[in-house]
């Protein structure tokens, strides 16, 4: 089992570049279905979901070429097959998105239900109200989510709450339908304009992507594309968090600042300073964190998956702050984890009353899901003494070059496995 092993205590100073948007390129990927010819995708990033979603699309028959290590070419047409099976689509919550590809490219989809985070209860029933009202028929067959239609036509769908993964199911599956489909309470995440500028790079006719309304004018056919995927929200944000947590100086480079408002607009309530320039944003902080309230919220709300992240920064703030979860029933499983190294953290159903301690001390941790995974990391950063953070494939889903990204920052960190502890132990 691989962990990371952080000596805390480290200023992290220097320039990070950030990589493709994680939950832009697992919704652009299986949206190649839906070309009649090859795109190439750059910029994506190097994590397991991807790793994932790839291995998705070859198992439908897909061809995928690496062009490097950030860019692929995909040639949809010898995928025959309209199954994602069980195996394929473990641990992966976009493995819905090949509902809505699958549905769009063939009338039919067999999918095995979404894995990912647990923050409780993740229902898909938007997705599936969205397929159904485009003339789908979806049923749960032998485990499987089982969609098929003989023709989908436009209509108009009301999304009940405001879903990123319905917002892009329903537009995947409505992309070729037949006439006008309207999404209101539409999702608004820099993802979700990023599919949609993709879709429209491949001959697509979506508007208002990145509003409440998105428009789908159904086409006949789409043709291949080469589109580079934007820069990933959270990513940045974690090494925003990392550099004020530990009063550090970073420059996070290839980002689009406008997507990082309500983050700037936190850590600067915090107390950190941040300047932003045309594709970068330099954190810097010199005092100590200041309480702060935070509630989360879809876009442009303060995003959900910056809240353990914020949350570690918080714990060593002066004074109490309340952290507040706007999106998930149950996000706040790495408290406990947080409070083994220190953290002064009550949660009272979807509230955390943080009240700052001086310092967090290195202790045995596990990552509980992939952004509290980010959180432990900052926790070990900041800590005095050694970190160790257990099930860290959470962390490989969406985090590339970790240790690469933060050695070169001045961080103290290590990748190791069990079988070097044993190896140390022999040689003692
Ligand atoms: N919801 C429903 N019914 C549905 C769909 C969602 O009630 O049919 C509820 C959920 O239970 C939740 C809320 O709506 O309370 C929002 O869920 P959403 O559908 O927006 O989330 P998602 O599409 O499953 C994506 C990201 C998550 C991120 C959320 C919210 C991807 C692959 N995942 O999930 O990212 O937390 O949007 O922004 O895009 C992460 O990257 O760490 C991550 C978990």
């Amino acid at each position: 089992m691989q962990k990371y092993v952080i000596n805390g205590g480290k200023t992290l100073k220097g320039s990070v570049r950030i990589g493709g948007a994680k939950n832009a390129a697992v919704a652009i990927l299986p949206a190649v279905l839906l070309s009649n010819e090859p795109c190439i995708i750059e910029n994506l990033p190097q994590i397991s979901d991807v790793t994932s979603i790839l291995h998705a699309l070859t198992s439908l028959g897909a061809t995928v070429k690496t062009i490097n290590k950030s860019s692929v070419q995909i040639d949809p047409r010898p995928a025959k097959s309209y199954v994602v099976s069980k195996d394929i689509a473990k641990g992966m919550r976009a493995s819905s998105y090949f509902l809505g590809a699958l549905l769009g490219r063939n009338n039919r989809a067999r999918v095995a239900p979404p894995g990912g985070c647990d923050f409780g209860v993740r229902p898909i029933d938007q997705h599936i109200k969205g397929f159904e009202a485009l003339g789908a028929k979806v049923i749960i067959d032998n485990g499987m989510v089982d969609a098929r239609a003989i023709s989908l036509d436009g209509a108009s769908i009301y999304l009940d709450v405001v879903s990123v993964g319905a917002t892009i199911n329903i537009m995947l599956a409505a992309t070729k339908a037949k006439g006008l489909t309207i999404i209101e309470n539409a999702a608004r995440e820099p993802h979700i304009v990023d599919l949609a500028n993709f879709l429209n790079s491949m001959g697509a006719n979506i508007m208002g992507a990145g509003t409440g309304v998105i428009k789908i004018r159904g086409v006949d056919e789409l043709h291949g594309s080469n589109y580079s995927i934007i820069p990933d929200q959270i990513e940045a944000g974690t090494y925003m968090v990392a550099a004020a947590a530990t009063g550090g100086d970073v420059t996070i480079e290839n980002v689009t600042p406008k997507h990082l408002e309500s983050i700037i607009a936190k850590l600067t309530e915090i107390g950190a300073k941040v300047e932003e320039f045309d594709e970068s944003v330099r954190v810097y902080m010199d005092s100590k964190p200041k309480k702060c309230n935070v509630k989360t919220m879809p876009h442009p709300g303060f995003p959900t998956d910056m809240q353990p992240q914020i949350a570690v920064l918080l714990s060593v703030a002066e004074g109490t702050s309340i952290v507040t979860e706007g999106v998930w029933d149950s996000r706040f499983r790495y408290v406990e984890q947080l409070t083994f190294m220190g953290a002064d953290i009550q949660v009272d159903g979807k509230s955390a009353v943080i009240t700052g301690v001086n310092g967090l001390k290195g202790a045995p941790v596990k990552a509980v899901d992939l952004r509290a995974g980010a959180a432990m990391i900052i926790a070990g950063l900041i800590a005095d003494g050694t970190t160790t953070v257990e099930e860290i494939d959470h962390i490989d889903r969406g985090y590339e070059c970790l240790t690469e990204k933060l050695t070169t920052l001045g961080a103290d960190i290590k990748r190791t496995d069990d079988f070097d502890d044993l190896k140390v132990l022999k040689n003692a």
